[in-house]
């Protein structure tokens, strides 16, 4: 490969890693990678705007409020009888394993095990839960 080609290669390179990195510009923490980790994992079934329709609960305010109580979502009767509140340590066990968290749970398992991704995503939640 001559010299001309590899600067071709690592101009191509930066400019692919500026994408993700100007979508981390936010106001706590890196709440742009945490809404597109959210996108990528936990979208396609809730909601983070209560304008928008959902299949699984409306996640806005999620973070402090009692498992199963958002009024008129049909849930489990394992999530109605859960009986704890959320908290960020809860939310993460949660999107780890959630069918082994709570059996009987009609979220299906997400798997998100990655320390790093779980606070991502903790962090965008709690932005939407203020
Ligand atoms: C395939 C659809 C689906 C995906 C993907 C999904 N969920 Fe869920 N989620 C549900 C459903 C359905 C429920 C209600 C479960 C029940 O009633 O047993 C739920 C419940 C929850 C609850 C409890 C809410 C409450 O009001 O008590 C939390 C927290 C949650 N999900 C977080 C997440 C996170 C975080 C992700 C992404 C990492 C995610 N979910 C991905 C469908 C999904």
């Amino acid at each position: 490969m001559d010299f001309r080609h590899s600067t071709a290669a690592a101009t191509l390179a930066l400019g692919l890693l500026a994408v993700p990195l100007a979508g981390a510009r936010a106001d706590d923490g890196l709440p742009g990678a945490g809404k597109h980790l959210f996108e990528t994992h936990c979208r396609i079934c809730h909601a983070d705007d209560l304008a928008k329709k959902s299949y699984g609960p409306p996640l806005v305010g999620v973070i402090g409020r009692k498992a199963g109580s958002y009024p008129g979502f049909a849930y489990s009767d394992a999530m109605k009888g859960a009986g704890f509140t959320w908290t960020d340590t809860a939310v993460k066990a949660w999107m780890a394993d959630n069918t082994h968290m709570l059996p009987g749970t009609k979220m299906r398992h997400v798997g998100v095990t990655d320390p790093g991704e779980q606070e991502l995503i903790v962090g965008y939640l709690r932005s939407i839960s203020k």
